[in-house]
């Protein structure tokens, strides 16, 4: 079992991240990691002009971050299988040629930005396209297209995306409190597994 997150010369990475080693990562310099953090085997993750992975992150395997601009998920945000994240895209209007094999100015791609929000869930192949916010506490249902906003604490699927259900906020705010209690020091730093105390029948390990 190989660990990419302290091999790889990424901007930041802090503590407790496993990046499986089949997970191909382009620009790592471009790239800031936070605290227990994993991202799976098959992930395919360009940094582009900024990706910033914040605490308690998962990137689900065969999951793909392209198109060259800003990504930004905040603490426990999670991506399942086979998402497709893009931050950039080609011009499908007619205006000019397209996709990177053909060089400029011939070629005019846009590079945007996606931001992911604190307890945002996305179900299995979703594809979430350049230039959208998914609000604090949405989730997105599997095999979703997500082509504009989605409102915070609000349950979407479909495609496009279409808001059905309302998510319980109070619940997992309330568990966030509790485990950031238990997982950071008084001074507000993050507590690695390694120097945790094992709750009763866990076993401390490293992944
Ligand atoms: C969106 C989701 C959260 C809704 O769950 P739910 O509230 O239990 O919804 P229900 O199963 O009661 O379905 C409600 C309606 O939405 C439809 N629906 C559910 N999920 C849908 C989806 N992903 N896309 C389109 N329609 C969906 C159902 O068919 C149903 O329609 P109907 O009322 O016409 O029969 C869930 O279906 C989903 O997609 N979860 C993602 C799972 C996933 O990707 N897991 C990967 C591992 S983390």
């Amino acid at each position: 079992m190989v660990n990419q997150a302290y091999q790889l010369p990424f901007r930041r990475v802090g503590q407790d991240v496993f990046i499986w080693a089949k997970a191909q990562i382009l620009s790592p310099e471009r790239i800031s990691i936070g605290d227990s953090v994993i991202i799976d085997d098959f992930v395919f993750l360009m940094g582009g002009e900024e990706t910033i992975l914040a605490s308690f992150i998962h990137i689900g395997a065969f999951s793909s971050v392209l198109g060259g601009g800003y990504l930004i998920m905040e603490d426990f945000a999670g991506i399942s299988s086979g998402v497709r994240v893009f931050t950039g895209n080609e011009d499908y209007l007619g205006e000019c040629l397209t996709n990177p094999a053909v060089p400029s100015p011939y070629r005019l791609p846009t590079r945007s930005s996606v931001h992911i929000k604190k307890h945002v869930i996305i179900g299995a192949n979703t594809v979430i396209l350049p230039g959208v916010t998914i609000g604090e506490g949405a989730a997105i249902g599997a095999n979703s297209l997500v082509t504009k906003d989605c409102d915070p604490w609000t349950i979407y699927a479909g495609s496009p995306v279409r808001p059905f259900k309302i998510r319980q906020r109070e619940k997992i705010i309330g568990l966030e409190i509790r485990l950031r209690s238990e997982l950071y020091d008084q001074q507000g730093n993050y507590i690695p597994k390694i120097q945790r105390k094992p709750a009763s029948g866990e076993r401390a390990h490293n992944i």
